[in-house]
């Protein structure tokens, strides 16, 4: 049986220094191919806000211990199931949350629907970044245009779901009210063209929300923050607003709504899971998407920022340069 070196989660940890801490470099015995099963040797993987929630216990995904944590990641297969044998030699991005262990490795295996094949032309570090925020993004986007709105609210917005966001509005004319929490960050947005940026840590924040949104009309929001700033978003946009959660970076409940609004203001506030929306999208629309996302990355009208790699050996190392910063970009595992 083959064995990989991969980092090992030993237990969940709510408390994200012993999280860290407690991960370590191993080997895992890899299980026997099952039919649509691909071996990929992985070249790159990320760290994405939903591996620091795993690795905590505190996300949606709960494997038995010990664990390999990663969710995404790129590399070229390297064996596969008969079924699946003209994937061998290809390079593949993949998303998977339901196996057993995760991309964090040097060897993978998954079913071979989980795999997108790429364009040679496309770079590792992107193509590792692909499966999952340049996706999320272009659904989220369409969620707004198919309510036919000209402008639309996001918070997070230094991260790498919000300036793929950013781009598809760009390219519709839609306007875009940036959310960041800290000065730099609005500094930053402002300088690279960005007209609306508001810093959630200002006082007279949710006022400003309220003018600006009723003077752009703009009826929905990105939030990937979730806790109060929900709240905030709920109580303060137009009449009609739709509030889309995807994200939990807060960490806590949702706070603060009015029921008025809910109620008397037709506000409305749901979810996106990209999991659902795979789900329901048949092959070929998927890979028409994946196309066009990597034609875009390709031609550098995409890109995910990238801010440093590290190998699975220096994975604590990785995690706290990660969190340390996330705006400044995605910390890639290089395998
Ligand atoms: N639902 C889905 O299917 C789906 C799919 C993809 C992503 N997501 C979620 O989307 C969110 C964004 O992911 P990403 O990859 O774009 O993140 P990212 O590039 O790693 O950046 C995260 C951004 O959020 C900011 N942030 C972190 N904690 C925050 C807090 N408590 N309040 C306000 N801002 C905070 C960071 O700012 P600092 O630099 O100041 O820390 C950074 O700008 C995550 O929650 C992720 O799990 C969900």
């Amino acid at each position: 049986m083959k064995k990989t070196k991969s980092v090992i989660l030993p237990a969940y940890n709510r408390n994200i220094i012993r999280a860290i801490i407690g991960l370590k470099t191993g080997e895992r015995k890899l299980h026997d191919l099952k039919p649509n099963d691909v071996l990929i040797k992985m070249e790159a993987a990320p760290i994405n806000p939903s591996d620091i929630a795993f690795i905590r216990g505190e996300y949606n995904v709960d494997k038995p211990m010990p664990a390999v944590p990663g969710f995404e990641g790129a590399g070229i297969v390297e064996d596969a199931n008969p079924n699946v044998k003209g994937l061998i030699g290809k390079r593949v991005s993949c998303f998977v949350q339901g196996d057993n262990d995760g991309t964090w490795a040097e060897y993978f295996i998954t079913n071979a629907d989980n795999c997108i094949v790429i364009k040679d032309e496309l770079a590792i570090e992107q193509a590792a970044c692909l499966s999952i925020n340049p996706f999320t993004a272009y659904a989220l986007f369409d969620i707004a245009k198919e309510k036919g709105c000209d402008s639309i609210v996001q918070n997070a917005a230094s991260g790498q779901v919000a300036e793929s966001v950013r781009v598809f509005a760009r390219m519709e004319g839609v306007k875009v009210i940036n959310i960041v929490r800290k000065q730099e960050q609005v500094e930053n947005l402002k300088s690279a063209g960005e007209e609306f940026v508001l810093n959630s840590a200002e006082e007279g924040f949710a006022k400003q929300l309220k003018e600006l949104s009723h003077e752009l009309n703009a009826l929905m929001a990105f939030d990937a923050v979730g806790g109060e700033i929900t709240g905030v978003l709920i109580n303060n946009m137009p009449v009609g607003s739709d509030v889309v959660l995807y994200g939990g970076l807060s960490g806590s409940d949702i706070a603060g709504i009015d029921s008025l609004e809910i109620i008397f203001g037709n506000k409305k506030l749901y979810g996106f899971d990209l999991n659902k929306w795979i789900a329901v999208k048949n092959r070929d629309e998927f890979q028409e998407v994946a196309n066009e996302i990597q034609n875009m990355i390709i031609a550098g009208d995409l890109t995910t920022k990238i801010q440093s790699s590290f190998s699975l050996d220096d994975i604590v190392s990785a995690i706290r340069t990660y969190i340390k910063s996330m705006s400044a970009g995605k910390v890639v595992l290089r395998g």
